[in-house]
């Protein structure tokens, strides 16, 4: 039996271990569950959630780019009403944490979402997406707003006792300064980071490939972005963090939680290798036990520099 201790803590949050299956990624859980043993893995974050059904953009909404993927899919999703409805029920079914994302078009819809999914009892805790960079309101204009994400914070936070998460964008020149605004209203952990803001055109027509013209980046070409976010959180700020961007392997775990992440969640890896959670897992045993590591989050902003 393996005596390594995977778990990890994330501020209020306590994880069986650190791997998270990131927002937009899975949908719901129904579209990953047949392939990856929810049961086993350290937490589920749920597809942006708005107050109201969205359709998302029109088509196309995906294209591969070396090294990643561009999308604008606009936060398409089925509303919090049939989200509690339709979705909550299959996974109750599970026990994995559950982390519910939010994104609204004002403060008032991030506020009205919460209060109602708070009295949810299932759900663990909220990611509020400030930094998508796909939707004409809300979006990024929060994302790159100081003031903007300290009062979404803070009014999220006044209606829900649970652990309140914010996601924040890499689209900004100073992402501790937003850390920072978390921290000081209230904000329990930053989830770091969202897409990058990419496009890419057809050389023939000269058209954008993509129907909104611009995407959010993501994949390996995200990967020393995200590592350096983490890291320049880690340094300026004491909250916790869950490491995002461009992890494929045990390894690029490993070096997330190296610069300061206390988890991680995959994104794109869940659309090459569905199964790649529960592989990663043993990984991470086999790493611990080669190297003598017993507690797993001992690696967490152990940097050497
Ligand atoms: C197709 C797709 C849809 C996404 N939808 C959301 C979303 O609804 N809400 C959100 O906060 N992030 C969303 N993301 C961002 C991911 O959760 C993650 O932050 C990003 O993809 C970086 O991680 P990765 O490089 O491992 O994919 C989406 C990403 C992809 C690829």
């Amino acid at each position: 039996m393996s005596k390594v201790d995977l778990s990890v803590q994330v501020g209020p949050l306590k994880f069986r271990n650190p791997i998270m299956l990131a927002s937009g990624t899975v949908g719901y859980g129904n579209e990953i569950a047949e392939f990856t043993d929810l049961n086993k893995i350290g937490g589920i974050v749920t597809k942006s959630l708005s107050l109201k059904p969205r359709k998302g953009n029109p088509p196309q909404r995906i294209v591969e780019t070396p090294s990643g993927m561009l999308n604008a899919i606009g936060l398409a999703n089925v509303g919090v009403e049939q989200f509690l409805k339709e979705k909550i029920p299959f996974l109750k079914k599970y026990d994995v944490p559950l982390i519910c994302n939010i994104a609204a078009s004002t403060v008032e819809e991030y506020v009205e979402c919460t209060r109602i999914l708070t009295q949810e009892d299932s759900i663990t805790a909220f990611e509020i997406n400030v930094s998508c960079p796909n939707v004409k309101e809300g979006g990024l204009q929060f994302g790159n707003d100081v003031a903007a994400v300290a009062k979404i914070t803070e009014k999220v936070k006044s209606v829900s006792t649970k652990p309140i998460i914010i996601k924040l964008s890499p689209n900004v020149s100073y992402i501790s300064g937003f850390a920072k605004a978390v921290k000081e209203s209230g904000g329990d952990a930053v989830s770091a980071i969202n897409t990058l803001v990419g496009t890419s055109f057809n050389i023939f027509t000269k058209k954008p490939k993509i129907h909104n013209v611009n995407g959010g980046l993501s994949g390996p070409a995200i990967k020393p972005v995200a590592l350096a976010k983490v890291l320049e959180i880690r340094k300026e700020v004491d909250i916790p963090i869950i490491g995002i961007g461009g992890i494929m392997d045990w390894k690029d775990v490993i070096e997330f939680m190296i610069v300061g992440a206390s988890a991680i969640q995959l994104g794109t890896l869940n659309f090459i290798n569905p199964s790649a959670a529960g592989q990663i897992l043993t990984e991470l045993e086999n790493y611990c036990n080669n190297f003598g590591i017993t507690k797993l989050s001992d690696v967490t902003g152990s940097y050497i520099i």
